[in-house]
């Protein structure tokens, strides 16, 4: 018998900064030319994003080859999709030296991210989030992936991006509905990490919704700042990343159980609700939580209600298959104090009571 060791320990940094302002998009690329030189950009963009203009924006008059999903949305976030843009990279003879950037929302952010991980062994990526939720949420972190037949982000991979660049500017062409959902993120991350935030956005929400730029900034300063400093920690969700889901137990389930006919940050909404109301019913949250947080989301215009033709029924099974479910017994994570994560024995993410799960579930109910 013989052995012998591979000896591999990665230490790597993969640490990387994020841009924030209005109007930065169109000196993204020169800034990639600095940051990342030699390498031959090919975007992955979605047909909305370039009818907004951003494609050109993006390129500001030079010759950049790309890919543009059609249709737009969730519908494209599989590997069809993604065969389709490593095809086109392929025809087009891009290389080790190639650098992929992500034009669009989450659903580009994920896919173009998954498509830097795998092309030729992986190539560096940019973020270019144009949506509130992916300069929020989706454009940090390095989770990326698609879509299967059976369920959402089945295939993906961790992979950071070189730099991101969030123009704020670009969430003035987004609808109305699309980025107030987008803005849930905003409000969960205030309520989870940073009461002080959690203030500002009641404080600033009429600028917020005019699209105030100076407002926007902020707000993608302060929550890439909190979703960096809980990522850093866990990067690989092994546990403190938990309290990103926040609201997203009975959300997910909602959102799965409407056939998606509530946008993903309206289900949210509701579930932070429900996590309200379990956190109260437990006795970890004062009374004075709730109603705050029921405040700030009926400002966003957040549905206050589970669509009727749900039952509680589908949700429990949808939240039995849950991640951070254990033994198909689904978990929630709760806010104590809005602005702070609870936390017990280093856990972000307990099991509850189905008779209070119940209430829970009353309670976004008319
Ligand atoms: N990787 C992560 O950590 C993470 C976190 C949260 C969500 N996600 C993923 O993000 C996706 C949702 O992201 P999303 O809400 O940004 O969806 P999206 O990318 O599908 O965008 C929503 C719609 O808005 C359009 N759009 C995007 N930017 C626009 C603009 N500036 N002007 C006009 N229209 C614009 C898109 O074409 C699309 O039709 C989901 O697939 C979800 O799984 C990932
Ligand atoms: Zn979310």
């Amino acid at each position: 018998l013989k052995e012998v060791r591979v000896t591999l320990v990665r230490q790597e940094d993969q640490s990387y900064s994020a841009m924030i302002g209005a109007g930065i998009l169109s000196t993204a690329l020169a800034d990639l030319a600095e940051l990342q030189p030699g390498r031959r950009v090919f975007v992955v963009t979605d047909a909305n994003v370039k009818a907004a203009g951003h494609l050109d924006t993006f390129a500001n008059g030079h010759e950049v080859a790309s890919y543009v999903i059609d249709p737009s949305g969730e519908q494209s976030k599989n590997m069809a999709t993604v065969m389709a843009v490593l095809d086109a990279m392929e025809r087009e003879r891009f290389g080790r030296d190639s650098l992929v950037v992500a034009l669009g929302g989450g659903t580009v952010g994920d896919l173009a991210g998954f498509v830097a991980a795998i092309f030729k062994r992986g190539v560096p990526y940019a973020q270019a989030p144009t949506t509130t939720l992916a300069q929020a949420d989706s454009a940090v972190g390095g989770k990326v992936g698609v879509d299967s037949e059976w369920s959402k982000n089945a295939y993906g991979a961790f992979k950071q991006p070189c730099r991101v660049y969030a123009d704020v500017a670009t969430l003035a062409t987004m609808d109305e509905r699309g980025y107030r959902a987008g803005l849930v993120e905003s409000a969960k991350h205030a309520m989870i990490a940073d009461a002080e935030y959690f203030d500002y956005l009641d404080v600033k929400m009429d600028l917020l919704l005019r699209r105030d730029r100076t407002v926007l900034a902020e707000i993608a300063a302060r929550n890439i700042g909190i979703k960096a400093s809980v990522v850093q920690k866990d990067p690989e969700e092994k546990g403190l990343r938990q309290i990103l889901n926040f609201g997203h137990t009975v959300g997910h389930a909602i959102e799965t159980a409407s056939g998606f006919q509530l946008l993903h940050g309206e289900a949210v909404a509701l579930g932070i609700l429900a996590a309200a109301k379990l956190a109260e019913d437990l006795g970890i949250a004062h009374q004075s939580e709730r109603p705050r947080m029921a405040a700030l989301l009926a400002k966003l215009g957040m549905p206050e209600n589970c669509p009727a033709n749900i039952s509680d029924e589908a949700l429990w099974e949808i939240m039995s298959r849950d991640k951070k479910a254990v033994n198909s017994v689904p978990r929630f994570v709760l806010v104590d104090r809005i602005g702070h994560a609870y936390c017990v024995d280093d856990k972000y993410s307990i099991a509850v009571d189905a008779s209070l799960v119940a209430k829970a579930l009353d309670a976004i109910r008319p």
